[in-house]
């Protein structure tokens, strides 16, 4: 039978939103084979770099992604021990299995080691969301980009400004393949389900508990407050960075705004070591939240007037979705989510002076959408054919 064996490796959120799709356009197109294109043997392998439920599960429940064939328990560690533990128990896998093709998706650890297993290993790589650039090898994701890129067989990407940076490092044409933006797939696949979700009841469910005596939080106004996420070493590891950040939070911006803050582990984790936790929970007008699953933050960015983040993928959803978007970041591989390009992104660096004049860039902006080309729901379907299109015996 004309079979073509693909395996599929995810290890943190980022990844899940990105992998989702490429599931179901797999699912659909062995419902559907066409004559003569070949039914498509899928395995999902999860390296374990991320495992609360909070990070992981919940996202595989709601976007309907199946179950991983194999959990490999890697867990937290340092960048080498995720990605050596990584390479160890994906070898004998990638030897027992022989998939045609491995898959990997965004700039994670979990991406970087995949990446370099199969290759030694002899086995087709493609990578999903290649050829993103910051320019910045302080980013441990710019590492797994480039390392990743300069091994695929295969490099599906987003748009015209990550094909010119392949070409620019050389990368033939024949390997690079436009397809469009998987997380796009994603977001166009759960709005209507987030939209119908309650701010508040979002916001309650997921409140970290108030200490004692601290004044009680009101209830939210659709369309007026601000969601905030801060995960990056380069902001959340040095007290210097963050403690003037959540003073200005504190002390200033939440004067005019209540905001919401997702927290991330790495962040809750650093500000009780820097002693700076207590400030934030006092603070009538924070409210911290444990990690939102996939529905409620894309709820929360379809009714916020202002996100403030340092995630790339919030910056592609607040550009689809037309949420002015306060990067709090020196640079971004996404240079087609900024303002400057026709987005709604503005880059303010992680110091108080910046974003203040950021925000106030922001005022009255109100929503202004944008698609960039191929960012329309379908990158998966046309990832799943360029697959097989560059399959040597297709
Ligand atoms: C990783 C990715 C980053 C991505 C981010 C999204 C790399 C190099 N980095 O960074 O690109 O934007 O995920 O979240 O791959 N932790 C938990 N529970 C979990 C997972 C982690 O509490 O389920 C804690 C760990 O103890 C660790 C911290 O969170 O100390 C950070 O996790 P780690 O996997 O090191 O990287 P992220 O910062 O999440």
């Amino acid at each position: 039978m004309n079979e073509l064996r693909i395996m599929s490796v995810v290890g943190a959120r980022p990844n899940f939103m990105k992998i989702a799709p490429f599931t179901r356009a797999v699912d659909n197109h062995n419902k559907q084979t066409p004559a003569g294109a070949p039914r498509i043997v899928h395995s999902l392998v999860h390296t374990g770099q991320h495992y609360d439920k909070a990070m992981s599960s919940s996202f595989f429940e709601l976007l309907h992604i199946p179950r991983p064939d194999v959990d490999l328990e890697v867990g937290s560690g340092s960048h080498a021990w995720q990605v050596g533990q990584t390479m160890i128990r994906m070898e004998p896998l990638l030897a027992e299995w022989r998939p045609d093709w491995l898959v990997v998706v965004g700039d994670v650890n979990a991406t970087c080691a995949g990446a370099i297993t199969a290759k030694k290993g002899q086995i087709k790589l493609a990578h999903i969301e290649a050829g993103l650039r910051s320019f910045d090898q302080a980013m441990p994701e710019e590492i797994n980009r480039i390392v990743t890129d300069a091994l695929a067989d295969l490099l599906l990407t987003y748009d015209e400004t990550a094909d010119a940076n392949l070409a620019a490092m050389g990368v033939p044409p024949q390997r690079i393949c436009r397809t469009g933006n998987v997380m796009i797939d994603t977001l166009d696949y759960c709005t209507a389900d987030a939209a119908r979700l309650d701010v508040n009841a979002v916001v309650n469910a997921n409140a970290v508990e108030q200490t004692p005596g601290a004044t009680p939080r009101k209830s939210i106004v659709p369309g007026s407050f601000a969601v905030l996420t801060l995960h990056r070493p380069s902001n959340v590891d040095s007290r210097e960075t963050l403690a003037p950040l959540v003073q200005y939070l504190t002390e200033e911006f939440c004067k005019h705004t209540t905001l919401v803050w997702s927290l991330h582990p790495r962040t809750v984790k650093q500000l009780h070591s820097f002693g700076i936790w207590d400030s934030l929970a006092k603070c009538p007008n924070l409210i911290p939240v444990n990690p939102l699953n996939y529905l409620e933050m894309l709820c929360l960015n379809l009714n916020a007037k202002l996100m403030l983040t340092d995630s790339g993928g919030l910056q592609e959803e607040c550009c689809v979705l037309g949420t002015p978007c306060v990067t709090l970041r020196e640079n971004t591989e996404r240079p087609v989510t900024l303002l400057a390009n026709g987005g709604v992104s503005v880059l303010s660096g992680n110091q108080p002076a910046r974003i203040r004049e950021a925000v106030r860039q922001f005022h009255g902006f109100g929503r202004r959408p944008h698609r960039p080309p191929q960012w329309d729901g379908h990158a998966a379907e046309r990832i799943v054919q360029a697959i097989i299109a560059h399959h040597p015996t297709a």
